[in-house]
């Protein structure tokens, strides 16, 4: 997993050259590096619950002012959020159109180009970058009028990860082990081609030596340290957007051994995505227009991300809005006609976001959400929960087959599994590991700081072999 050679040696504390350690998480980013004695996190997000990492969101202003972290989210609610977009169709250039003629070659014309933009807008909020890099086809969007490539916008997180941990050391920093899925994707070429752009991305951010390696076994290369005895551990990395997990022979002082690994596309975004579905109803679904005709599913798809909500706020959709004024369910309908119209997705997805989480150390809790037109209180328990996550839990108690099928090992073989990953803390899947390899062998290591800090070993070691 090496991206571009790790020979020369660029950085010290106290004399030992090290590489940092970089967790670039499709939630939260963070960066570390490791003396040989000690794991040195930096405060990065002051603004942050856990300062120590960075929340991997970025928005950007009409002027292409950048911001990151809790002030990107901040500065999106503040301009954006509940305010009703304002489409206009705009000139954007000419493009040459080339038709048949009329038997004598084609004809070459140039037409205007038109597009749709909304007005009003201020900025514009990026969240889960890193799930762009499973779209072989992405290459990054305009924002205003300029536009982004994936790398930049990545490099954007990275840039701010290393210059503060450079203001924080005095000294900089150019050599980086980065964190990577087990894969970014199921394609091996879509999966190169995300590697590449992550290498091209901390190339922008200003680092020169750049090595790849797992997240899961960066995760295991931070309990290794403490291992006295020889043992087979599983690590189930389980983040906001992949499921990674490794199981390794590792500790006991001789170097960690990977015997192997498995990733699954599922994360935290997808769960919140599932909660999304007891509030449908609430905004029409089901419903009938004025015709009698069923109000469309498809748009019922939409909510699934705020992001192609925000779509739904262009006008072509009014008029549908407008054809269930009389339908069977007007109020429904209108709700959701206010949400998409005053971009009040992504503040409904923070709810969601949240209800999950209380559901991971309460029985139940409340879905709230009270904006212009909605007036929103919805109860949800956890057996509820787990209800509804039941293929998600199928999926990853399969994919423990996999890797188990994949090391030639049984569940007894295994002497510890260590949970690690924001995700994994949701009760369901902590009672599917004990379930599968006894609650006495499932530990929980630092859930938002073990790949970065097993990631600063791993630059550790590069650097002293
Ligand atoms: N207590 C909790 N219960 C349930 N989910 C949680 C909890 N705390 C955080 N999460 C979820 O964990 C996810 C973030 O975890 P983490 O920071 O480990 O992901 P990441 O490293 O950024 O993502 P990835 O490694 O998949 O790229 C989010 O989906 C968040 O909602
Ligand atoms: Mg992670």
């Amino acid at each position: 997993m090496v991206g571009d050679g790790y020979s020369s040696l660029i950085f010290s504390i106290e004399g030992v050259i090290v590489f940092v350690g970089v967790d670039f998480g499709t939630s939260n980013s963070s960066i570390a590096v490791y003396n040989g004695d000690e794991i040195r996190l930096f405060n990065i997000d002051p603004l942050c619950l856990n300062p120590k990492v960075l929340p991997s969101y970025t928005f950007i202003t009409k002027e292409h002012s950048t911001f990151v972290g809790i002030e990107a989210i901040e500065n999106y609610l503040e301009l954006e959020s509940g305010r009703p977009a304002v489409w206009e169709k705009r000139k954007a250039g000419q493009v040459e159109v080339t038709v048949a003629g009329p038997g004598k070659g084609p004809i070459i014309y140039m037409q205007d180009l038109i597009v749709e933009v909304d007005i009003a807008a201020q900025g514009r909020l990026l969240q889960s970058i890193k799930t762009a890099l499973r779209d072989p086809k992405y290459e990054g969007t305009q924002i205003f009028d300029r536009f982004y490539s994936i790398e930049e916008l990545i490099s954007l997180l990275l840039t701010t990860l290393r210059e503060k941990c450079e203001q924080l050391i005095g000294e900089p920093v150019r050599n980086v082990v980065i964190g990577r899925p087990v894969k970014f994707s199921d394609n091996v070429d879509t999966d190169q081609r995300a590697e590449e752009k992550l290498l091209q991305a901390a190339k922008l951010a200003g680092f020169d030596q750049v090595v790849f390696e797992l997240e899961p076994i960066g995760g295991a290369y931070l309990y290794h340290q403490n291992a006295f005895e020889r043992e087979k551990v599983l690590v189930f990395d389980f983040g906001g957007g992949t499921l990674d997990m490794t199981i390794m022979e590792l500790g006991k002082a001789i170097p960690p051994h990977t015997i192997a690994t498995h990733g699954v596309l599922l994360g935290g975004n997808d769960i919140d995505a599932v909660l999304m579905h007891t509030l449908l109803k609430y905004f029409g679904e089901g419903s009938k227009l004025d015709s009698g005709h069923p109000f469309p599913a498809h748009i019922f798809e939409m909510l699934f991300s705020w992001q192609n909500m925000v779509e739904l706020s262009r006008p072509e959709y009014f008029q549908l809005f407008r054809q269930a004024q009389n339908g069977s369910d007007p109020e429904g309908v209108g709700r959701l006609e206010s949400l998409v119209r005053n971009k009040l997705g992504f503040k409904l997805f923070q709810r969601l976001e949240q209800a999950k989480v209380d559901l991971s150390s309460n029985h139940f809790t409340q879905v709230q959400f009270i904006e212009q037109r909605i007036n929103l209180k919805n109860k949800i328990t956890r057996s509820r929960f787990e209800e509804l996550i039941a293929d998600e839990l199928a999926l990853v108690d399969e994919a423990i087959n996999e890797l188990l099928l994949k090391s030639g090992l049984r569940a007894a073989q295994i002497n510890a599994v260590l949970r690690t990953g924001g995700s994994s803390s949701i009760p369901a899947f902590k009672n599917l590991l004990a379930d599968r390899f006894s609650l006495q062998r499932v530990k929980e290591l630092n859930l938002f700081t073990t790949i970065v800090g097993g990631l600063a070993v791993k630059g550790y070691e590069l650097a002293r072999n």
